[in-house]
């Protein structure tokens, strides 16, 4: 097997799916080719999303809300994001996995971003990390790429920006803002960022970003003209519990489908219609015949300080 080529593990047939890297993506981005990205946050969800052929799949901290159910992304911690970074990269063959380092985990100073993002890697098998903010982040994101870790930045509706903004607020509506936007995604490209998630801006702005930069631009909520496109899984599927956004499209109802299964079970036990005699395990004949026969049961002997044990 080279390093390049594998045999991916898709259904069916033995196919050989190259693995992606940030050199595919760049090539993606000059050929005008759009590129693939979703989250996934455990074993099957990454497994489905790689063998479905996504380039880029990213171990979000959206998992605080879609899966650990708190109301923003704050709370999530760089162990629980380890953890979950690793249930992904078992899973993942074709796709470049990206670790979204979470709040605090890089805003105390350069070296405890690094030696966090250290971590991501070396602990949780991570390609790269992603870091949200503008300008402030350049030294970080050139210490990271000297050490040899890819970094996405992330700019616009930066969730971990919530009480700044105000809200869950599309962002670069202004002149001033929009020019900011434009600034700053130069300025995280000259420091070696090797691509920009460009989140709830308006899609005039990210088109000219897109067209400013040599790295690829994914959006979310951002319009169409990025060079690709990224959501969080559960809204794909309708497992958000919450309103979606007007830039989500949702692909299939996951809701429904679990629903309509786990009543089925409810019902199923409740009626005893579940297990039947073919989920049911068996003893050959003469086996029950022994087991029914009643000399054949010694009664059980007691323990000898069976006195002493007190009865609650
Ligand atoms: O945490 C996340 O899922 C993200 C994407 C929305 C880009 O940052």
């Amino acid at each position: 097997m080279s390093i390049t080529n594998f045999c991916s593990a898709s259904s069916g047939a033995h196919t050989v799916t190259p693995k992606v890297t940030f050199q595919t993506l760049q090539e993606k981005k000059q050929a005008g080719r759009p590129i693939t990205a979703l989250t996934a946050y455990d074993y099957s969800t990454a497994r489905l999303v790689d063998e479905a052929g996504m380039d880029l799949i990213l171990v979000g901290d959206s998992l605080a809300m879609v899966v650990m159910g708190y109301d923003s992304t704050l709370p999530v911690t760089t162990e629980e994001m380890l953890h979950h970074t690793r249930a992904v990269r078992r899973a993942v063959k074709h796709a470049i996995v990206v670790a979204d380092m979470p709040f605090g985990s890089y805003h105390v100073s350069v070296e405890k971003g690094v030696a966090n993002a250290v971590r991501f890697v070396k602990e949780a098998g991570a390609e790269a990390v992603k870091i949200e903010g503008g300008a402030a982040r350049c030294e970080l994101v050139e210490r990271l790429t000297e050490a040899g870790i890819p970094v996405v930045c992330h700019l616009g509706l930066t969730p971990q920006a919530v009480h700044r903004m105000g809200g869950y607020k599309v962002q670069g509506k202004t002149l001033a803002a929009a020019e900011e936007l434009t600034r700053d995604a130069r300025m995280l490209e000259a420091s070696g960022a090797a691509a920009i998630v460009l989140e709830g801006m308006p899609r005039e702005v990210a088109a000219i970003i897109t067209s400013q930069l040599h790295i690829p631009t994914i959006g979310i909520g951002a319009g169409p003209d990025c060079d690709g496109q990224i959501l969080v899984f559960h809204d794909l599927v309708n497992l958000s519990f919450s309103k979606p956004a007007k830039f989500v499209r949702q692909y299939g109802d996951a809701a429904a489908l679990f629903r309509q299964a786990i009543e089925g079970y409810v019902h199923d036990v409740e009626e005893r219609a579940f297990p039947d005699e073919s989920e049911s395990y068996h003893v050959s004949k003469e086996v029950m015949d022994a087991l029914k026969a009643p000399e054949t049961c010694e009664a059980p002997k007691a323990h000898p300080k069976a006195h002493l044990i007190r009865k609650v």
